[in-house]
């Protein structure tokens, strides 16, 4: 699958953002790496796999402390691997039990329950009527969306999102007292307050299938929305890292659902069947004021005159205009610089 998307990222701006992320100071809990690293460190650890393709084996260990699973030891995710050195390890289940109870229910953890929303999603291989979908290799699983979750340290999101900052951690010391517990609670809860990837990390993740033209075809899917998503103001500013605009999620979820519960529009659950729609702009720290006729906008107008003709004679008209005034003036500076170069040539080639 080749990633094209219409919208790319600042490198600039990510690489200066970067080069931040590097210097703010950090503080993740080091998962019990068993013995796993005494190999795994070494950056060159790598092997040619079947198909030819390079694997590098390498596991980074200051970006595996930054990760969401920093507590989580190797075996954990990794349970085959009972003895060293080992046997070829098998791939890992995302859906794997945890060894930690879920405080609220005392059962043991896992992510079975993003399975099931999944799974009655649009995103599920499997139709209304229960059958399998055309094409179901095609649907997103877990690590086809989860490749990257990178963790971003609070202070980089301090400017976005009030109420989020180390400087907090100073209300909980005034009852709890061991470091351990405060620190690694409030990372708990504060890192869940906002999205821990941007909005042009999380439309290029969709990107990598509803930006492929030969995938959205076979589904019968637009083969504009991404597009039509990047022209729109934004598409525009979550390009110039701009973290606050709505990406896909925040229109195509319904309030206060799992990301995983998304619907087709035709889907009277979906958060953009036209009987919802109205609710999607007028959030606290979106338009507040804006009445429900706002969400009638055309998010993803494809400037066709069968889709959407107001915007398409808007849209020629334009183009007309542009070029109508444009071109005759290109034409008159053209003459004008030809007369300024040969003030004596006329056009029979006749001399005075
Ligand atoms: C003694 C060194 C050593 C230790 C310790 C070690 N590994 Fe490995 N591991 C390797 C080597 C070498 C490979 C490449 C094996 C190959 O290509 O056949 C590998 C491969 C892997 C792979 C990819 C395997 C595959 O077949 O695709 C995983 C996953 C893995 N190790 C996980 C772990 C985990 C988890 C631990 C700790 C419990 C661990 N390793 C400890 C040396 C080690
Ligand atoms: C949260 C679960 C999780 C934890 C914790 C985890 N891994 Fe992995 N690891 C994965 C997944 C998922 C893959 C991707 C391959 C797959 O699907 O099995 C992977 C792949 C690997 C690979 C092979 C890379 C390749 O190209 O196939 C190695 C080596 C590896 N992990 C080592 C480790 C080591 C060492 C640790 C501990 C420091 C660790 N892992 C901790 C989930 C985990
Ligand atoms: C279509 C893409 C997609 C698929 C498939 C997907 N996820 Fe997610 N998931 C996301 C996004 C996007 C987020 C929110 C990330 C953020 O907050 O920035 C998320 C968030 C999460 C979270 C954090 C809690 C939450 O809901 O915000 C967990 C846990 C999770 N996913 C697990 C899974 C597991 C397990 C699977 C496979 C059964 C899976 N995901 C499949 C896109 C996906
Ligand atoms: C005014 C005192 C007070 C402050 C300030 C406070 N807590 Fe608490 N916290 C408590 C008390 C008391 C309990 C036990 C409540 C109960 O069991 O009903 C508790 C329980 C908890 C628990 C649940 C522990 C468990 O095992 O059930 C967590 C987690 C927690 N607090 C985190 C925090 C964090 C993070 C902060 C700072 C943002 C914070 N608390 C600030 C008094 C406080
Ligand atoms: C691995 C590929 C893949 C990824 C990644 C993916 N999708 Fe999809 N998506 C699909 C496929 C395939 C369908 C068509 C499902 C069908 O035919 O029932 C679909 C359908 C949809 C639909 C329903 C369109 C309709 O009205 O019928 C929406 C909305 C959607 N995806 C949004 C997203 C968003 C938002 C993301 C990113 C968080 C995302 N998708 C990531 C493959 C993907
Ligand atoms: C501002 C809100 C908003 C944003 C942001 C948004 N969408 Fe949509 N999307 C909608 C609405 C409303 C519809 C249904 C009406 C329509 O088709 O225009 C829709 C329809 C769709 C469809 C179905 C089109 C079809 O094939 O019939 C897909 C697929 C889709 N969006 C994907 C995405 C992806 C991927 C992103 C992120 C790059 C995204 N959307 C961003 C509001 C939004």
């Amino acid at each position: 699958m080749v990633f094209k998307s219409h919208i790319r990222p600042v490198w600039p701006a990510v690489v200066v953002s970067w080069i931040l992320m590097c210097c703010l100071p950090y503080a993740a809990l080091a998962a019990d790496m068993g013995n796993c690293l005494l190999c795994h460190k070494y950056p060159g650890l790598s092997r040619i796999d079947k198909e030819g393709g390079m694997r590098l084996l390498y596991v980074n260990e200051e970006i595996f402390n930054k990760s969401v699973h920093a507590k989580v030891k190797c075996e954990g995710c990794h349970t085959d691997i009972k003895k060293i050195p080992h046997d070829p390890a098998k791939k890992v289940d995302c859906l794997t039990e945890c060894h930690i109870l879920e405080p609220s229910t005392e059962q043991k953890f896992s992510h079975k329950d993003v399975k099931t929303y999944l799974d009655q999603s649009v995103h599920s291989t499997i139709d209304k009527d229960g059958k399998e979908k055309k094409f179901p290799e095609d649907m997103p699983t877990c690590k086809d969306c989860h490749d990257n979750p990178l963790y971003r340290p609070l202070a980089f999101v301090k400017k976005v999102r009030a109420g989020v900052a180390e400087e907090s951690l100073g209300r909980c010391r005034v009852c709890h007292k061991k470091e351990e517990f405060i620190f690694r609670f409030y990372n708990h809860i504060t890192t869940r307050l906002h999205k821990s990837r941007s909005p042009l990390n999380i439309a290029q993740s969709c990107g990598r299938c509803h930006d492929d033209q030969e995938l959205v075809a076979r589904h019968n899917l637009s083969t504009r929305a991404m597009y039509s998503y990047g022209e729109t103001f934004h598409g525009k500013a979550a390009n110039l890292l701009d973290e606050r605009v709505p990406d896909c999620l925040d229109c195509h979820v319904v309030k206060g659902k799992s990301v995983h519960q998304m619907y087709s529009n035709d889907d009277v659950r979906s958060s953009t069947h036209p009987t919802n729609r109205g609710q999607i702009c007028n959030t606290v720290d979106c338009h507040p004021q804006a009445s429900p006729k706002l969400g009638s906008y055309n998010v993803h107008a494809e400037f066709s005159l069968k889709q959407s003709p107001a915007e398409y004679y808007f849209t020629v008209f334009f183009i007309i205009l542009t070029g109508g005034t444009l071109l005759p003036l290109m034409g008159i500076m053209f003459l004008d610089m030809l007369r300024r170069l040969f003030p004596n040539a006329t056009i029979t080639g006749r001399k005075k």
